[in-house]
């Protein structure tokens, strides 16, 4: 690409990024800056006319106006691990959570199947009220034996369990502390339920300790909510630090693994193993089951009274139908697997270490990145990052792009999700492909 038209690109995209911005802020303050429009009654009734959707029109019009064809809503025909099928092609994948390789495993799909034949396809009702199914206890039941809880309870969202937890057990009068970069579904969950929201600087538990020093006493209770591996960075967490934060403010731990879960650890425990803490030294042990797991939904494992209180109390348990039937046999057989066979995940960790180091050598910028399952390759700028991820796709490599405004512009990058299953051939052809789409 010539110079003129690498600066013809840049400036467009900045030119979009402010329509962004004040589209952003408008639907943030919706009626301010709308009411100042001279809009029709009418009008102001059409979906068009609504800030979210000129967003949503600015976003794809950077697409267009930046020459990059759009990387998102790709159709997979097919499993989806270290490799996938895309109209008719096959590329090697770097866009999946599928970690252990489980979804598509032939024994968790003969589970799910078998369930399938004895339950239907859907609990169809709450499980308060239609009454259980066998396969969601039993699920339960291991969840709580692999953490070492007491008891755990299964949602049908990862999404929907953070956000009706934290608003089951928090409101007004309380305070929830969440890391900067904690997922969207803790920060809906804490805005939602009427507490006083707090974040801290990414991984400073000692920025987290002198904020509740100031601020502890004005409140009940108290919730910091971290993850056990952040999907955006690829860093964690010093965990042992932020339990003594917690015990010495007297505040609640949650601690999000959906990232973490068959990652961390010798053999998957996640960051309890990895850092070595007692499981009962954190309040909320919180999980998806669409990503090591091999299916879809979330749970909370940790005391009884904890869960008690969620299976009764939760409104996103109480009135929402029960896990179907089939995905919790899918999860319950994909951890047994896990359990059976920890070599997998000594196979994902050597993966991820691999692609970790062999980009630091061709001289990507890979961020705070530990090498566990997720490597970030920042490409300063949101245009650079959807030029790359093209330019791979060209090539036969799946890879998501990351933009402005999920991250800083300055931080848009290519984020490379590292399955047990990749060959360690398919990662260094990836690497090398990269090094020479960027020009070392
Ligand atoms: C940290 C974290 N928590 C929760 C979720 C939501 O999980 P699910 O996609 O299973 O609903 C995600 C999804 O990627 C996540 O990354």
């Amino acid at each position: 690409m010539g110079l003129g038209e690498h600066l013809r690109q840049q400036l467009a995209a900045k030119a979009l990024k402010r329509q962004l911005d004040r589209a952003t802020e408008e639907a943030a303050a919706p009626g301010v800056p709308g009411a100042a429009r001279a809009e029709t009654l009418p009008a102001r009734s059409r979906f068009e006319s609504m800030p979210q959707y000129q967003q949503v029109k600015i976003m794809r019009e950077m697409g267009d106006k930046l020459r990059v064809g759009s990387p998102f809503f790709r159709v997979h025909d097919g499993v989806a691990g270290a490799t996938t099928f895309i109209d008719g092609r096959e590329y090697i994948n770097f866009a999946s959570y599928n970690y252990l390789g489980l979804s598509g495993d032939a024994a968790v799909s003969g589970r799910a199947k078998a369930a399938i034949d004895r339950y239907g396809t859907s609990a169809s009702a709450s499980r308060i009220v239609a009454g259980e199914r066998p396969v969601q206890r039993a699920l339960e039941k291991a969840l709580a034996s692999f953490y070492e809880a007491e008891d755990c309870v299964a949602f049908v969202s990862g999404h929907a369990t953070n956000v009706t937890v934290i608003g089951a057990l928090f409101g007004p009068g309380d305070l929830i502390v969440h890391d900067a970069r904690a997922h969207n579904s803790i920060v809906q969950g804490a805005q939602l339920s009427g507490a006083k929201r707090l974040g801290f600087p990414h991984n400073d538990w000692q920025a987290l300790d002198e904020l509740l020093t100031r601020v502890r006493r004005e409140y009940r209770h108290v919730l910091i909510a971290i993850e056990g591996l952040y999907s955006m960075d690829g860093d964690f967490p010093d965990l042992a630090r932020f339990v003594e934060v917690k015990e010495r403010h007297g505040a609640f731990l949650m601690v999000d693994e959906a990232h973490s879960l068959g990652v961390l650890g010798a053999t998957g425990k996640g960051i309890r193993e990895h850092c070595g803490v007692a499981s009962d030294a954190v309040d909320l042990w919180m999980g998806t089951m669409s990503k090591t797991l091999a299916g879809c939904g979330g749970f909370i494992a940790g005391c009884e009274p904890l869960v008690d209180m969620l299976r009764y109390l939760a409104p996103g348990f109480l009135y929402s139908v029960g896990l179907a039937p089939t995905l919790a046999e899918a999860s319950l057989a994909a951890l047994e697997r896990l359990i059976e066979e920890p070599q997998r995940v000594t196979q994902l960790q050597a993966r991820g270490r691999q692609f970790l180091t062999e980009a630091r050598e061709a001289g990507f910028d890979t961020g705070e990145s530990a090498g566990f399952a997720v490597v970030p390759i920042i490409t300063g700028s949101s245009v650079r990052a959807a030029q790359w991820s093209n330019a791979m796709f060209d090539e036969g490599i799946n890879v998501q792009p990351i933009f402005y405004p999920a991250v800083e512009e300055k931080a848009a990058r290519l984020r490379f999700f590292i399955c047990s299953t990749h060959e360690p051939e398919q990662i260094s052809r990836t690497v090398a492909t990269l090094a020479r789409i960027a020009g070392r």
